[in-house]
């Protein structure tokens, strides 16, 4: 059977013995209680390739195409579900995305109208030092929320922009945003319903460029900074530090991600995917 480990007294666990190229469905229902309880689950010294990890993922569910990197490249190997996140570069081509820099607080695919489940990140080259990944419990940032703020996102819809990436980088063909209360995007609860607990958690996406439906520019501007000061404090949140062969999988709905920026003359290969998901509500 698996042991399951919190890292963090705040989100995260470890989960050991498990041979994520080989899991029967009692280990995957044991992997899955454990997500939910954890939000974010940490597999040290996997030994698999980007066709195990597609195995893997798709025991949670159907998962999405990868979108293009920013070189214009999609999928793995064969793999049209992993997506390369990495600063290697190869003859004169990026081999994948996000580069070295840092990535903000996240997310992934909020923009969209059904953002995915959860995804899963295996470390295929990782550098000594820098590009740790860090993670927020978004359930706990909403239940210590100051209650004159959480009476006033009672109801309210976050706009969420697609313009950009993580690291803030235009994506290819996209608009500049000039104005965030007319630009397009997808509309979602700022308060959201776990699908599968039943708890509720903040759910933010990306700072740049939302706006909280309804409110002049100015009163959407304030609440957003409010909370996002709230739900980035330090205390909320775990980050984990890469070896080769781990694999670490989150759930969208009740986490955030970010990246640390790492040193561009060395090198990081991951591979991700990424679990469909549903509209929030
Ligand atoms: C991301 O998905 O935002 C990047 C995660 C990472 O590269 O560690």
């Amino acid at each position: 059977m698996i042991e399951v480990l919190p890292v963090s007294g705040v989100i995260g666990a470890e989960v050991r013995s498990a041979d994520l190229s080989a899991v029967d469905d009692k280990t995957l229902s044991a992997i899955h209680a454990a997500w939910m309880d954890h939000c974010v689950l940490l597999f040290r010294g996997q030994e698999i390739d980007a066709r195990d990890l597609v195995i893997f993922s798709k025991h949670f569910g159907e998962l999405d195409i990868a979108p293009a990197n920013e070189n214009g490249d999609s999928g793995f190997g064969g793999f049209p579900e992993v997506l390369v996140l990495s600063n290697v570069v190869e003859d004169g081509k990026a081999i994948g995305a996000l580069g070295n820099a840092e990535a903000q607080w996240h997310t992934d695919m909020n923009y969209i109208d059904e953002p995915p489940t959860g995804s899963a990140l295996l470390s295929v080259e990782v550098p000594d030092e820098g590009g740790d990944t860090g993670f927020t419990n978004m359930y706990r940032a909403l239940d210590d929320l100051a209650p004159s703020l959480r009476a006033q996102i009672d109801g309210l819809k976050i706009k969420h922009d697609s313009s950009t990436n993580s690291g803030g980088y235009l994506r290819a063909g996209a608009d500049p945003v000039n104005d965030v209360t007319t630009c397009p995007g997808a509309i979602h609860p700022i308060v959201r319903t776990h699908p599968e607990t039943a708890r509720k958690a903040l759910y933010l996406g990306r700072r740049r460029s939302a706006y909280i439906m309804g409110l002049p520019l100015e009163e959407s501007e304030m609440l957003l900074d409010a909370l996002w000061a709230h739900a980035s404090q330090p205390k909320y949140s775990w980050h984990h530090q890469w070896r080769v062969g781990d694999v670490v999988m989150w759930d969208n709905r009740c986490a955030m991600h970010r990246r640390d920026s790492f040193d561009n003359t060395k090198r990081r290969i991951m591979h991700r995917t990424q679990i469909k998901g549903d509209k929030p509500f």
